[in-house]
C-alpha cells in the first residue's frame, strides 16, 4: 500500500476557457461533484492518507473545497437541511491535505519536483487533477499499480489506455517491450508524437507511481520548445538507465474521463449526469427527447 500522493494543479486550463478563467479546470462540476472531488475520493478509497496539491494563482477554491466551512454547516443544521447537509461527508475524508505552489509554469515535471521534501524516501502515487478514473471514481487500479509496484520491483509503474492512433499527438506514448497488454514492461516513452512517430497506441493516462528516484531523473530534463520540464522524459531517462518502468492497462470499466478539453468534458459529464441515481432516469428522458427532436429536424 503506498500511502503518500501528490495531484498536480497548477496548470493555467487553456483548452477550456472562458469556463477556467478564474476557477481551476480541476473544480468543474461533472455531474455533481468537482472534478478534483472524485479524484480524492479514488486516492482515499485506494488507501492513500496523505494528499499534496501542487497548485498555483487562482486555484484557492480547491483548498476551500475540503476544508470545513463552519457557516455553511450552522446554516444547514439550523433549517434542518439533514439531506444537504449529507452532500458535505466528504468534508470527513481520512486524508491529510497539503498544498504547496509551482511558482512558475514549467511543466509537469518541475510541479512533481515540488513534492520532492514530501514524497521522502518513500515510494508515491501521482493523480492528475484533471482525470477521472471510472465511472464515480470506484476504481482499484491504483491498489493493483501499488502491488505491481512492489512485485516488481519496479522505479515506475504507469496507467496506461489505448487511443485512437490518430490522437497520440495528445497524450505521452509508451513503447512495450512485448505486446502491450495487461501489466508490461515499457522501454520507452515519447511525449505527444506525431501519429507517425508514436511507438505505439497506448497512452499515459494520468495515474503512475514512482520511487524517489524519479526527482533526479525529473533533475536531468532539459525545457523542451515550449520551456516545459516534461515529466514523460524523466521516466524516459529511468528506462535509458535499465530501470524497471511497467504499465498497467486500464481495465474496460475503469475507463479515463479526461477533464482537459472540451468535447472529452461534455462527454463525462453526460456519462456521469445518466448514471446519477436520483436525477439520471430523468435526465435520460430529457436527452432521448432532444436527440428524438434533433433527429426530426435533420
Ligand atoms: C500530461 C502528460 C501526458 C499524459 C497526459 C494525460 O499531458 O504530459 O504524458 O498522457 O497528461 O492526461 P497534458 O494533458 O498535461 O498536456
Amino acid at each position: 500500500m503506498i500511502h503518500s500522493a501528490v495531484v498536480p494543479v497548477a496548470g493555467y486550463g487553456t483548452r477550456l476557457l472562458p469556463a477556467t478563467k478564474s476557477q481551476p479546470k480541476e473544480m468543474l462540476p461533472v455531474a455533481r461533484k468537482p472534478v478534483v472531488q472524485y479524484v480524492v475520493e479514488e486516492l482515499v478509497s485506494n488507501g492513500v492518507e496523505q494528499i499534496l496539491f501542487i497548485t498555483g494563482r487562482s486555484k484557492t477554491s480547491i483548498e476551500n473545497h475540503f476544508d470545513d466551512d463552519p457557516e455553511l454547516f450552522r446554516t444547514l443544521t439550523e433549517t434542518d437541511k439533514q439531506d444537504l447537509l449529507k452532500e458535505l461527508d466528504f468534508e470527513a475524508l481520512k486524508a491529510n491535505f497539503f498544498y504547496t505552489r509551482q511558482r512558475q509554469q514549467k511543466g509537469l515535471g518541475d510541479a512533481i519536483l515540488c513534492a520532492e521534501n514530501f514524497a521522502g524516501e518513500k515510494p508515491f502515487v501521482v493523480a492528475l487533477g484533471d482525470s477521472i478514473i471510472g465511472l464515480n471514481a470506484r476504481s482499484r487500479s491504483l491498489s493493483r499499480m501499488a502491488e505491481v509496484f512492489e512485485d516488481r520491483r519496479a522505479s515506475c509503474v504507469i496507467a496506461v489506455e489505448e487511443v485512437p492512433p490518430g490522437e497520440t499527438s495528445h497524450y505521452g506514448i509508451v513503447q512495450p517491450a512485448d505486446g502491450g497488454d495487461g501489466v508490461f514492461r515499457v522501454i520507452n516513452l515519447v511525449e505527444k508524437p506525431s501519429p507517425k512517430e508514436a511507438p505505439s497506441n497506448l497512452a499515459i493516462a494520468g495515474r503512475y507511481v514512482f520511487s524517489p528516484v524519479i526527482f533526479d531523473m525529473i533533475r536531468r530534463v532539459k525545457p523542451d520548445h515550449r520551456g516545459e520540464i516534461q515529466l514523460t522524459n524523466a521516466i524516459q531517462f529511468l528506462c535509458e538507465e535499465g530501470r524497471r518502468v511497467v504499465a498497467v492497462k486500464l481495465p474496460r470499466d475503469e475507463k479515463r474521463y479526461d477533464i482537459g478539453n472540451f468535447p472529452s468534458y461534455f462527454e463525462s459529464f453526460v456519462e456521469f449526469a445518466l448514471a446519477d441515481p436520483v436525477y439520471g432516469p430523468e435526465f435520460r428522458r430529457v436527452l432521448e427527447r432532444l436527440l428524438g427532436r434533433a433527429a426530426a429536424t435533420s
